[in-house]
């Protein structure tokens, strides 16, 4: 570590040591036994030939191990840190989770730390971690190359700080949009969820980090998570939840699948041997490991039996409890050696034992530099009305309203909180809504300045003021008002913050902020809002403002990105990765089941931890069954307020020559940049299967994220995996395609599909 870069960093950040000095953390580390490395292995160790596949070399050491060393793999050590007062081991690197490895053998301790958004909980050497947008925001760039971006930031802090697994990687789809833990997923359509969180798996595991996709499955809300009985038909369930998990498993490989708190069709998900053993392990081929959420491990054998490999945060079930089991024979003793074996054979496959993590100091400008290149592309454009948008030169007096914006960003909370720059000393607290220090104020007056001295001809900064940029709180209306009524744009700046833990009972924005919104807008007809969400909410207003820009939670980097958007230095935005409802009347679920005035938020207090479990309640999802998201609302002619895939820009584009090519691997079609700058176009593409189907809404099947610059066009060719123009059989336990005529659309938006085409296919 250069004393350079610490000295920046404490400057930068005001980073405060916890706990442990560094000092202090070398001298522990010093004591330990050293782990042999490839290079230093003896021939005692065949399981260390780099040159032999993990699954081998896993079997190897495996025969090596005793009952208990492999009972205590398949373990955490209980709460640890998490827990004021519980056991925390000298190796413990104050993540969530810890895992006990054999040093005899060579086998490295497993350091999880939540990771959802950027590390949580940064080891106890390094108190700063990047934090990122929301997945949501990420998701919202339509770019792979953005979730690959994200992972590999994320892996790289924490090999930095000596963690060697990631839990983070939420897919979940966004059933219910006032779920508390939206901001941690990607996506209502699978393709769009799976695709994006896959990408960002890859990216962690590409740093030698081990990944993780969660929570698995049907984990679509926080009230009540710890109990409630999912109930979804198989085959809806196979083509929406399961899915995305199917696709992000399948690109990323990762080493783990954290199973989730609640139920699904009857048995807890970390016992379901329908969809553990059934469809993870035989269905999908998964190779890596299950580990439970924390605590929502409920039995012994059964949970053995169905396919959980690991018990997390401690060994209530499978420590003393498991080795009698097998001991007894309830549980095969090759049962136990496949759990170890998926652990084992994960980590040396991800590098973790021949590439152990090496300690570094987290570089906060590359983390920020990269956290604002990916809310670049995720922030989305919803209004532009009288192209109020990009704020410029003549623009000479504004003001900044709400939101904290002379403050900072927004960010979600829970077990996906990154601890702020500086933050409180032990890390943020559950429940209190943190703000990172990237104020948009600050940037926006910024810009304003640049453009002002661009636009005067003058010399810049030569000490003549030309633009007033100011600020106002937002928390009297009348006085938010009068200062907009003074000023040429208004820029309201709203929040929502959502939290694990929590849903929200309705769409509206919360803390009268609906009003804020109208009384600025009577007061200036050149208002634009700018949304910090966790997800979709409703906008009464939204005729009202000339522009809407939706900007997530949108991590460190995030007053810099609005700010220049706003400008117009950058086009790059992206498109909604979520419809957004008018009303709570127009979802499949009008509220959200379970969570009334009198039962309040049980997300959290429904768990077995407080002993609480009367909460029992079922969450139909046969309600909407596949018709999830943009699905529902086509089948049911509803007019959402913003329609999935829906996005502006700056520029303009137009579709032209659609041809899919025979069989559909590929669809063919031209985009054109028809306006006056160069921008970022997404584009979407459609099919809806033949009547046979049963399904009579258009999926996304393929997209495309491509810059054009004025005047340009482009073929854009996207390919069609085949599997998401089949159906799931029930009758077959498999995925068909089924004979007859398919129609393909194409556009910019999934309301708004200018290429249209017929194809028939065969049976597949
Ligand atoms: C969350 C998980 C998280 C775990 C460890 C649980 O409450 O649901 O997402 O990884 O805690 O912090």
């Amino acid at each position: 570590m250069s004393m350079r870069l610490l000295a920046k960093i404490s400057l930068a950040i005001g980073c405060g040591w916890v706990g442990m000095s560094w000092v202090g953390v070398a001298a522990a580390q010093s004591k330990a036994k050293p782990i042999p490395t490839p290079a230093t292995a003896k021939a005692s160790m065949p399981w260390m030939n780099t040159a032999l596949d993990p699954d081998t070399r896993a079997d190897l050491m495996i025969r090596q191990m005793t009952l208990d060393e492999k009972i205590q793999l398949v373990h955490g050590i209980g709460w640890g840190p998490l827990e004021p007062g519980a056991y925390v081991p000298p190796q413990d690197n104050g993540g969530a989770g810890f895992v006990t490895g054999i040093p005899r053998l060579g086998l490295p301790n497993l350091n999880l730390a939540d990771s959802a958004v950027g590390v949580r909980m940064a080891a106890l050497d390094s108190r700063y971690a990047t934090l990122l947008p929301s997945v949501i925001g990420m998701a919202s760039s339509w770019d792979p190359s953005m979730g690959m971006l994200y992972g590999s930031v994320i892996g790289r802090e924490l090999r930095a700080q000596g963690f060697n697994m990631s839990i983070g990687g939420g897919v979940d789809l966004i059933r219910e949009p006032r779920n508390g833990r939206n901001f941690e997923y990607a996506s209502e359509d699978p393709v769009l969820a799976g695709t994006m969180v896959g990408k960002l798996a890859m990216g962690v595991q590409s740093t030698h980090v081990m990944g993780d996709i969660k929570h698995y499955v049907l984990n679509d809300q926080e009230t009540g998570r710890n109990t409630y009985n999912a109930v979804l038909n198989r085959r809806a369930m196979q083509e929406t939840d399961l899915l995305a998990f199917q696709i992000a498993i399948g690109m990323a490989h990762p080493a783990g699948v954290m199973c989730s708190y609640n139920r699904v069709n009857g048995d807890y998900a970390c016992e379901n041997d329908y969809t553990l053993n059934q469809v993870l392990k035989q269905q999908w081929g998964f190779k890596g490991f299950v580990l439970s959420d924390w605590e929502a491990t409920h039995s012994t054998v059964k949970a053995a039996l169905a396919g959980l490999d690991m018990e997390q945060p401690g060994d209530v079930y499978f420590g003393e409890p498991l080795k009698q089991a097998v001991l007894d024979g309830k549980v095969p003793a090759a049962r136990l050696d496949d759990m170890v074996h998926r652990i084992v054979r994960s980590m040396i496959a991800n590098g973790v034992v021949d590439d152990p993590p090496v300690r570094s100091v987290v570089d906060p400008f590359q983390g920020r530099d990269d956290a604002k290149k990916i809310e670049e592309s995720s922030l989305v454009l919803l209004r532009n009305q009288d192209d109020i948008l990009p704020l410029n030169a003549g623009d000479k007096t504004i003001v900044v309203i709400g939101g904290r914006a002379d403050v900072g960003v927004l960010s979600g909370g829970g077990s996906a909180q990154v601890d702020a720059p500086g933050g409180q000393p032990g890390g943020s607290r559950w429940g209190v809504p943190v703000y990172f220090p990237s104020s948009p104020l600050r940037y926006l007056t910024q810009q304003a300045e640049t453009a002002a001295d661009c636009g005067s001809g003058a010399a810049p900064g030569d000490g003549t003021p030309r633009v007033k940029v100011s600020f106002n709180a937002g928390t009297n209306l009348t006085q938010a008002a009068q200062a907009a009524a003074q000023a040429q744009v208004a820029i309201v700046f709203v929040t929502q913050w959502m939290s694990e833990g929590m849903d929200r009972p309705t769409l509206s924005l919360p803390h009268n902020q609906d009003a804020l919104v109208e009384a600025v807008a009577k007061a200036n007809p050149n208002t634009v809002v700018v949304l910090e969400t966790g997800g979709p909410v409703s906008m009464p207003w939204r005729n009202q403002v000339k522009g809407i820009v939706e900007a997530w939670f949108p991590g460190i980097g995030g007053g810099q990105a609005i700010a220049e958007a706003l400008y117009g230095r950058v086009n790059t935005w992206g498109k909604l990765p979520v419809t957004f409802p008018a009303s709570e009347a127009q979802l499949p679920h009008p509220q959200v089941a379970g969570l009334t005035s009198t039962t309040g938020n049980n997300g959290m207090n429904g768990g077995s931890k407080h002993g609480e479990e009367t909460k029992n309640f079922t969450v139909d999802y046969n309600v909407e069954g596949m018709e999830v998201g943009y699905k529902w609302f086509q089948v049911k002619h509803e007019t959402p307020l913003f329609p999935f895939g829906y996005g502006l820009s700056y520029t303009r584009f137009a579709y032209s020559g659609l041809n899919v090519d025979r069989g559909a691997r590929s669809v063919s079609f031209v985009v054109k940049n028809t306006g006056a700058r160069s921008g970022d176009e997404i584009a979407e593409v459609y099919a809806t299967l033949p009547a046979a189907a049963g399904e009579p809404f258009r999926r996304l099947v393929g997209f495309a994220r491509v810059s054009l610059n004025a005047g340009q066009s482009q073929t854009v060719t996207v390919p069609i995996r085949p599997l998401y123009l089949k159906i799931f059989s029930t009758q077959k336990n498999g995925w068909e395609r089924l004979p007859g005529a398919y129609t393909f659309e194409v556009g910019g938006s999934s309301a708004d599909l200018p290429l249209r085409t017929d194809v028939q296919l065969a049976a597949q």
